[in-house]
């Protein structure tokens, strides 16, 4: 039972790996590159392939499928980068590897925390043993009424961390779930803007939602609201975020996603001049503070996709249910 496994990062995928597919009775192939025309071979005699986020066109998919391929899962929750329809045509079965809600919720939180806290700044001037105290006053989350938009896995996660801290939680979302009116109260967008002191989003972004925080809906926002956005770049208009903090209307911002991050993120582009200027902006505000798209990143999730992308393989090949197929 072979599979071919490509985007294998050496310094924290190939050891689980290594001890999964041992442990399913499955013969791998490590590739550390993304798959392309130049590499499709090493698929050849394996059924089954794994990938990471690249782009799976109907060329690269019609390239497995000659290699005898015929179920392909993403080490990723999304699928959005495989062409689901060519994959159909071609009869590849498609799976994900979703890990868990808890990682990305922490993370929220504490980029909510850091940025009421100011921890930017506090941060900056400790290392340069500046140990004043003016400018990194910090609020008290129980002082405050936080904005969840979106309460799916993630949402109602941070809403249940969120509990324990005494703030008022209020929620958006188009499908309110009965769960989370344990936790909050669910509210429309404009009573969102009008009473909400932080506001983090954890909704996908769609055609309906694009550019959902901008120039309009900040303006209705409190002074000094606080955004966080650990979901996906295009539910904030950047400019019109810079805008806000510029004028002082926004508070703080904490972003581990921004637009048109792509090609960007989880590479070391330090030497390079980048074309982004709205994340050079961003980046450089003393109140935001900008990482790379790692809010997943933790122990679990990692060997947590390794292990699930392998035992959706094995039970393919075993011609059995399998739960993370997606199309
Ligand atoms: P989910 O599918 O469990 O929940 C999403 C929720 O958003 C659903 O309840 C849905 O009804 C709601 N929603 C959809 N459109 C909406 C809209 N226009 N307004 C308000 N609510 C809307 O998704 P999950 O797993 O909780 O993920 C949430 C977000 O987090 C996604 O954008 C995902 O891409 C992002 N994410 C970010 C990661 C990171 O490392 N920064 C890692 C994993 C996910």
């Amino acid at each position: 039972m072979k599979v071919t496994v490509y985007s294998c990062r050496e310094f924290d995928e190939r050891e689980l790996f290594v001890k999964y597919g041992k442990e399913l009775g499955l013969e791998l192939t490590l590739c550390p590159d993304a798959p392309d025309r130049g590499n499709l071979a090493l698929a050849k005699g394996s059924e089954c392939v794994d990938i990471l986020t690249s782009k799976m066109t109907r060329e690269l998919l019609a390239g497995l499928k000659e290699n005898g391929v015929r179920y392909l899962v993403t080490r990723t929750i999304g699928y959005d980068h495989i062409d689901l329809a060519a994959a159909k045509e071609l009869g590849i079965t498609v799976a994900n590897a979703p890990y868990g809600p808890h990682g990305v919720a922490d993370y929220a939180v504490m980029m909510i925390l850091m940025s009421i806290r100011k921890m930017k700044r506090i941060i900056e001037r400790t290392n340069i043993q500046d140990y004043s105290l003016k400018g990194i006053q910090g609020r008290e989350l129980k002082d405050l009424t936080v904005g969840v938009i979106g309460t799916g896995r993630i949402g109602e996660t941070v809403l249940r961390n969120l509990s324990g801290f005494g703030c008022r939680l209020i929620a958006y979302d188009l499908f309110e779930k009965e769960g989370v009116r344990n936790y909050a109260e669910y509210v429309s967008l404009e009573e969102m803007w009008k009473r909400a002191d932080v506001i983090t989003l954890h909704a996908p972004l769609t055609e309906d939602n694009y550019h959902m925080i901008g120039e309009d809906s900040i303006a209705r926002m409190k002074d000094g609201v606080v955004i966080v956005n650990t979901a996906r770049g295009g539910l904030i208009d950047s400019q019109a975020l810079i805008a806000g903090i510029e004028s002082g209307k926004i508070g703080a911002a904490g972003l581990d996603v921004v637009e048109h991050e792509f090609g960007l993120y989880y590479y070391d582009r330090k030497s390079d001049v980048l074309d982004n200027r709205e994340l050079a902006v961003l980046r450089g505000f003393p109140n935001v503070t900008v990482t790379h798209h790692m809010a997943f990143y933790t122990d679990d999730c990692v060997e947590t996709v390794v292990r699930d992308s392998l035992a959706g393989c094995r039970l393919f090949l075993e011609g059995k249910e399998n739960p993370w197929r997606v199309a």
